[in-house]
């Protein structure tokens, strides 16, 4: 097996998954920008059992994203082997399987964060996907949730129990989202227990993830913690250069302001991919893309009304060109 994750130079710089966010051109962006590692929208195991040509959609991508890793979530462990083999066929690098999604759809039915509360299930589910497939399998969780359901008093299972229930499993990497369930989104990220994390996970590369707030503070959780890498999410909203700027304050400890100009650069390859990728119907997703990229600018909310509706790569070209 090529185990990528192995190759990679630490600190180990990564996106997350994120639904409605991490598609082609994004991922392939993120890439420009110097990420290591790139990740796709989680896909329902269900749906690739059953061939949905939606989900099947979003297994594609571009040669230049790799190392890619696809994002799998359902809890019907019997369903993984045909998914992951599905996944696998693409030649991606990675799967990585999903035990923290806190939304009601996924984790109402027992699904997302709440499968850590039947750990025997959660061990077939990796058991089943390792076995069938000869890419490395990764994990995604949070810190904990209550063990019974919104009751603090009944306690908690944590990341750490989900470590100890894989420990003989030959998990690639995890990255560890440091919120709970019970507070999915909010707050700062209980550092102490990634910390914890880290030291216990043992059979490959340890990621962060969760509220970042800068270059420098990121830089410190990272110390802090001894991870092997930060994986970024809502941080890179209109900002996919972070990644450059992280790397270059780890290896020179400054790093450049980003310039208009390669704002607007940006902003326009991030249109065409998008429009090559998912044409005229799909594009009306760059529009929040778009009001990112501007944030921060004086004259944002006046383009607000012109960004939300362009239709095409030349709307944004004209518009960003006239800045
Ligand atoms: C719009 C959105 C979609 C997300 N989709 C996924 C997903 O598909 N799979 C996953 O593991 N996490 C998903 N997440 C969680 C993020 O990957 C990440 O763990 C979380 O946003 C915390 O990081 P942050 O505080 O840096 O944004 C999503 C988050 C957001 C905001």
């Amino acid at each position: 097996m090529d185990n990528f994750w192995q190759k990679l130079k630490k600190p180990i710089l990564s996106t997350t998954p994120m639904a409605g966010i991490t598609d082609s051109a994004w991922r392939q962006i993120c890439k420009e920008w110097g990420a290591d590692v790139v990740h796709t929208e989680f896909v329902s195991v269900d749906a690739l059992y059953y061939d949905s040509k939606k989900s099947l959609r979003l297994l594609e991508y571009k040669a230049s994203e790799q190392p890619v890793v696809v994002q799998i979530f359902g809890k019907r462990a019997e369903l993984y082997p045909k998914a992951a083999q599905v996944v696998a066929a693409t030649g991606v690098a990675g799967l990585d399987i999903n035990f923290g999604c806190p939304a009601r759809k996924v984790a109402g039915h027992g699904g997302g964060i709440c499968l850590l509360r039947d750990i025997a299930t959660v061990r077939k589910i990796v058991e089943n996907t390792i076995n069938s497939v000869d890419i490395p399998v990764s994990i995604k969780s949070r810190t904990s949730l209550y063990k019974i359901p919104g009751q603090a008093n009944g306690g908690s299972i944590t990341a750490l129990d989900l470590i100890d229930a894989l420990a003989d499993l030959p998990i690639a990497a995890m990255i560890i989202h440091g919120r709970s369930y019970e507070t999915p989104f909010t707050g700062p990220v209980d550092l102490d227990m990634l910390k914890a994390c880290k030291t216990k996970f043992k059979t490959g590369p340890f990621l962060i993830n969760g509220s970042f707030q800068t270059i420098e503070s990121v830089i410190d959780d990272l110390k802090y913690t001894g991870a092997d890498g930060i994986a970024l999410s809502r941080s890179l909203y209109g900002r996919p250069w972070l990644f450059k700027q992280i790397r270059d304050y780890l290896n020179t400890g400054q790093y450049q302001e980003i310039t208009w100009p390669e704002i607007k650069k940006t902003a326009i390859l991030h249109a065409h991919l998008l429009y090559e990728n998912r044409g005229p119907k799909g594009f009306e997703c760059m529009r929040k893309h778009l009001l990112f990229y501007v944030k921060g600018r004086p004259d944002a909310s006046d383009l607000r009304k012109e960004l939300v509706a362009v239709k095409n790569p030349k709307d944004v070209e004209k518009i960003f060109n006239r800045l």
